[in-house]
């Protein structure tokens, strides 16, 4: 090869051509640079505070003077269009989808009423209309304690600041209705001075201490599943902490898997609640998303919760992640295709593929679990004793938990689809063997007939089948909402003019 110094003394003009070629370089390096500065400076602008608030201030809408664009994409879990084949963001009742649920709840309050999940907007809102917080009045008390409210709202964490955590589980729900007015955002997840991600819930810190695990210490990729995990997570109310007080606490301390924690449930000899038809010790699953998608090949590849349901957006130049929290099918190009090269009708037919099998599955472990606690109804109306019913009761709170664990988290059969199909599988078998039992034991009573599937195709037949006053608890409850928490709001109303007053002063 010919050396430089050679090609320019045969060629001189070639000397000229590097000389500009080289001018252009560095003239398009000086743009870069400067674009990059003024960039620079654009964002220490945009995030020079326009107004100050203190740490756990909850009101979103003073958060969203600072920050605009986050603010906007959050407002939009409002919407309630979108909805996929299952979820979505729009209003499902779940037992008018699926009246299984009412008998399998029976002597439970989600019997009453279910639906699927709206958006984060409406967290305050959906809590006040459930049947299952009640109609409470001046001399009735809801049938909830103010547990109930942990994962609703940022007034939590600022009251929890005050007065402690069990001092706010403490009381009745309706006791501190007027406190908790404004629906999930940013105190639940940021510092307000840094603007860090940061765990306002104490159930998952203390769940992290007992598991010798200190949260300050992960990494920023986990801690954008773990803002997530202060809510979207198994727990339970534990009683025999402080008097009087229905404790949140994550049951993982044995692990974090469905036998885990139903080993650390039946250490404590721990339930729910008993069911009304077979009188079987109950375990309530409540939304175990995060444990389960650990368990997924997403969570082992490292992408985190906000990948898919707060992936980054660009606006104006500016990206930014999207704070519109909703199901990820409403967005694959930004949610999937980051990261998956698929159109998009074949990533939700991927999702739709793994979900419409499991359900499959579990619609079977439902009705098993229906025919078994009639049957165990039966036997006790035939004069079954204890020690006969043990054995048979302890397999359908098993089957059960299975059950819950897996139908209760609207995203496991995407998160997690083969540990799903195993949890299934497992209840589906527990069922059975409970119901050979049964049949064993309804046989030695003298009833030698299979018992007929009752009526229950929906759910106002169902809730009629368990016993449920429907009328009632709908009244009471329609008067709650008319009478109480108007007054909830302009007592809130007033504290916060309070605040403001305090800040101009
Ligand atoms: C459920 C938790 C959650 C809530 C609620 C939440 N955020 Fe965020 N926010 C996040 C996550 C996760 C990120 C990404 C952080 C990262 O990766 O560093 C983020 C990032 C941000 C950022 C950094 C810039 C950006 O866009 O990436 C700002 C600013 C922000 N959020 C503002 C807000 C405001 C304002 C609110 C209330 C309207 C809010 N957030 C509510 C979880 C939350
Ligand atoms: C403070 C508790 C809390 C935190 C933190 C939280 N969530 Fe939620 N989330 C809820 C509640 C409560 C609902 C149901 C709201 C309703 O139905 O009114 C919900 C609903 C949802 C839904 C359903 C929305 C729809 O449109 O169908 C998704 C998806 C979701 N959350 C994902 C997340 C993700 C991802 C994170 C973390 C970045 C997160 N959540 C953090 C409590 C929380
Ligand atoms: C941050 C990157 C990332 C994002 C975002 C992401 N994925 Fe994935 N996905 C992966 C990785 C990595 C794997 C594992 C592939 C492997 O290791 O071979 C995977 C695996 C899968 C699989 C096969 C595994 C299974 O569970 O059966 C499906 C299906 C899938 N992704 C669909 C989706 C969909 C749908 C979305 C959007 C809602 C999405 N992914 C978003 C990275 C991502
Ligand atoms: C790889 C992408 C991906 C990741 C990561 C992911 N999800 Fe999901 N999630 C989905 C998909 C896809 C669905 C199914 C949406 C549907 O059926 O409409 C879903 C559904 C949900 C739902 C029910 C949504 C609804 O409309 O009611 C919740 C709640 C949820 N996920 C929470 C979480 C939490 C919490 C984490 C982290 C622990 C997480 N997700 C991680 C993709 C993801």
């Amino acid at each position: 090869m010919k050396s430089l110094r050679e090609i320019i003394s045969n060629k001189p003009y070639m000397g000229w051509i590097l000389f500009a070629a080289t001018l252009v370089i560095v003239f398009l390096l000086g743009l870069l640079a400067s674009s990059i500065i003024e960039r620079r400076a654009e964002a220490v602008f945009a995030y020079k505070p326009q107004v100050d608030y203190p740490d756990w201030e909850p009101r979103n809408a003073l958060w969203g003077k600072n920050f605009p664009r986050e603010y906007q994409s959050y407002l939009r879990t409002s919407d309630t269009a979108f909805r996929s084949k299952y979820n979505g963001s729009a209003f499902i009742d779940m037992l008018e989808v699926d009246p299984r649920m009412v008998v399998l709840w029976a002597g439970y309050s989600f019997s009453k009423d279910y639906n699927q999940s709206r958006g984060h907007y409406y967290a305050v809102t959906d809590n006040r209309n459930i049947l299952r917080t009640g109609g409470p009045a001046a001399t009735t008390p809801s049938p909830q304690p103010n547990t109930c409210w942990t994962c609703k709202s940022p007034d939590v964490p600022r009251l929890m600041k005050t007065i402690g955590p069990a001092e706010f589980y403490k009381g009745t729900w309706e006791s501190k209705g007027h406190e908790i007015v404004n629906p999930i955002g940013c105190a639940d997840c940021h510092d307000a001075t840094t603007m860090n991600l940061r765990i306002s819930r104490p159930a998952l810190t203390e769940a992290f201490q007992r598991m010798g695990k200190d949260i300050t210490a992960v990494t920023h990729q986990e801690m954008r599943s773990l803002v997530c995990a202060q809510c979207h997570v198994e727990y339970y109310f534990d009683m025999s902490r402080f008097e009087d007080v229905q404790y949140l606490v994550y049951p993982w301390d044995k692990g974090m898997t469905v036998d885990d924690m139903e080993k650390y449930y039946d250490a404590y000899a721990f339930s729910d609640w008993t069911h009304a038809i077979s009188k079987a010790p109950m375990l309530k699953a409540q939304h175990p998303d995060y444990e389960v998608f650990l368990t997924g090949v997403h969570a082992k590849r490292g992408v985190a919760c906000a990948d898919c349901h707060m992936p980054y957006k660009s606006e104006g130049g500016q990206k930014f992640t999207d704070h519109h929290i909703q199901s990820p099918l409403n967005n694959i190009a930004n949610s999937c295709q980051v990261c998956h090269r698929e159109e998009t009708d074949e990533l939700i037919a991927d999702v739709y593929e793994r979900q419409d099998r499991i359900i499959e599955n579990r619609d079977k472990l439902e009705e098993l679990l229906v025919r078994a606690h009639v049957e165990a109804g039966k036997a006790w109306e035939l004069g079954a004793r204890e020690e006969q019913m043990e054995g048979i009761l302890s397999l359908i709170r098993q089957a059960q938990w299975r059950w819950d664990y897996a139908a209760a988290g609207h995203g496991n059969s995407f998160h997690s689809p083969v540990e799903i199909s195993r949890i299934i599988a497992a209840g589906i078998g527990r069922s059975q063997e409970a119901r050979v039992k049964l049949a064993r034991l309804l046989a030695s009573l003298g009833f030698n007939e299979e018992l007929p599937y009752p009526d229950i195709d929906t759910k106002a037949k169902a809730q009629a089948f368990i016993g449920l006053d429907m009328q009632k608890l709908n009244a009471e409850k329609a008067e709650f909402l008319r009478t109480m928490v108007p007054e909830w709001m302009k007592q809130a109303e007033e504290r916060e003019k309070a605040w403001d007053e305090k800040t101009r002063q």
